[in-house]
């Protein structure tokens, strides 16, 4: 229940500026206040920066989430669908398509996805952005539409519609223009309250490590954000598995919309980049062994491998598209007019591959947005021919630039050569997989 108050904003900016504590109803109310426009977006943004010094304690992230939860509608697409939930979701990366190959794949397995995605922030793209790139894909269901699609077909997902979570809709747009996206009290408050708003009764959540990260988050912070999602899952009754895994270079070869959506599908029918495979049957495995099909982490990822064998996840993708009003057709994605080469200027071994360099060469192509009202160019990105370990000869093609012109080529060349560093010896093995923290 709400209490009724009158919440003065500045004192509550104030106290936690100087690391006191905030009471579970004043968050709330600071909350809904900002969520009907009573508390204005300059004094969420100071609350907000005084919470990136200062942090929140596990009870003050709990009503944070809690009031988030409750600033709009909630879905029991369980109790709509007689069965078990589970739902997955990343912290961003670069090349970060995941979703896109999972989903299918767990439908194809039999059990239901249902997903609320989002937007490319910053250097990192979004899954609605890319699914976008998909002639006629329509981001936008209603609830009833996604729990009618999810019921049919399997398996959705849509953009943030504005009565699910509509606090946390606004405060991520506000966090992305006022420097305070990377404070993991937050980011755990906003996955979380989509993950429970929506009904998940499991979550299998990617928390990113590495240079491409947000924050370029270390793998030890990587440990504190899980901690603190597993916390609110535990809380709200659902079990949580944190999947921390490499983002020191780009995810899978392909970064920009359309071409993830071509590497997302060549994954589905198993001829996809090594380290995507590798993250995708894991993530995989680990949502059909917390789904109600009874099945352990071994057996979910043997399904899936024979579900990306057999051809029923391209059947589950197509189906998927299809009921979402697009083509699934790889011929019917924008291609980019130029792709030029990167070659290697001298023989030797990928020591590094700079995931945040290739995310913002691939955002300078415009595949991402720099503002809000940035209107993205779907057909544009890299394609990371070779990556970290991997030995090439001088003249050896390292990356693809797929660009609109000539200037923004010559510029994403530049730019992504500077990405590759290339020594004498191979840099210590690193699999995508860094660890696994579990409720
Ligand atoms: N993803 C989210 O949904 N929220 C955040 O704050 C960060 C990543």
């Amino acid at each position: 229940m709400i209490v009724a108050m009158t919440i003065r904003a500045a004192e509550l900016i104030e106290r936690k500026r100087e690391g006191g504590e905030l009471a579970d109803e004043e968050i709330s109310e600071l909350v809904l206040g900002f969520t009907r426009g009573d508390v204005p977006d300059y004094q969420m943004a100071a609350w907000c920066m005084a919470v990136f010094f200062r942090g929140l304690n596990g009870r003050e992230t709990h009503a944070l989430t809690e009031a988030m939860i409750r600033s709009g509608d909630t879905i029991d697409l369980g109790a709509a669908l007689g069965r078990r939930v589970v739902d997955k979701h990343s912290t961003g990366g670069v090349g970060d398509k995941t979703s896109i190959a999972v989903g299918p794949i767990v439908a194809a397995c039999g059990v239901p996805f249902g997903k609320m995605s989002g937007r490319g922030l910053a250097h990192s793209g979004g899954t609605l952005d890319k699914l976008e790139s998909i002639p006629g894909y329509r981001v936008e269901l209603s609830i009833d539409e996604f729990v009618a699609q999810v019921r049919a077909v399997g398996l959705a997902i849509v953009g943030q519609t504005g009565d699910l979570v509509p606090a946390d809709m606004k405060l991520y747009a506000l966090r992305d223009v006022t420097a305070t996206v990377d404070v993991n009290a937050l980011i755990a408050s906003s996955i979380m309250s989509k993950k429970i708003a929506t009904g998940a009764d499991a979550v299998v959540l990617d928390v990113k490590v590495g240079d491409g990260a947000h924050g370029k988050r270390t793998l030890e912070d990587a440990r504190v954000l899980a901690e603190q999602m597993i916390d609110l899952g535990r809380r709200a009754g659902r079990e949580t598995v944190c999947l921390l895994t490499d983002m020191d270079q780009p995810l899978g070869a392909a970064v920009g919309n359309a071409l993830e959506i071509r590497e997302a599908v060549d994954t589905i029918a198993g001829k996809g980049p090594a380290d995507f495979t590798e993250l995708v049957l894991d993530a995989c495995g680990r949502l059909l062994a917390l789904s109600d099909l009874g099945i352990d982490l071994p057996e979910g990822r043997r399904r899936a491998e024979a579900a990306m064998a057999d051809g029923s996840a391209t059947a589950a993708y197509e189906r998927w598209i299809r009921a979402q009003g697009g083509n699934p057709g790889l011929s019917a994605l924008p291609t980019a007019p130029l792709v030029r080469e990167v070659l290697a200027p001298r023989d030797g071994v990928v020591t590094r591959l700079g995931a945040l360099a290739v995310g913002i060469a691939s955002l300078e192509l415009g595949a991402g947005r720099r503002t809000k009202e940035d209107a993205i160019d779907h057909a544009v990105g890299v394609v990371c021919r070779v990556k970290r370990g991997q030995e090439v000869a001088s003249g050896d093609v390292l990356a693809e630039v797929h660009a609109r012109d000539d200037a923004s080529a010559e510029r994403g060349v530049a730019a992504v050569l500077d990405a590759y560093e290339l020594g004498g010896e191979p840099p210590p093995a690193r699999g995508i997989l860094l660890d696994v923290v579990a409720g």
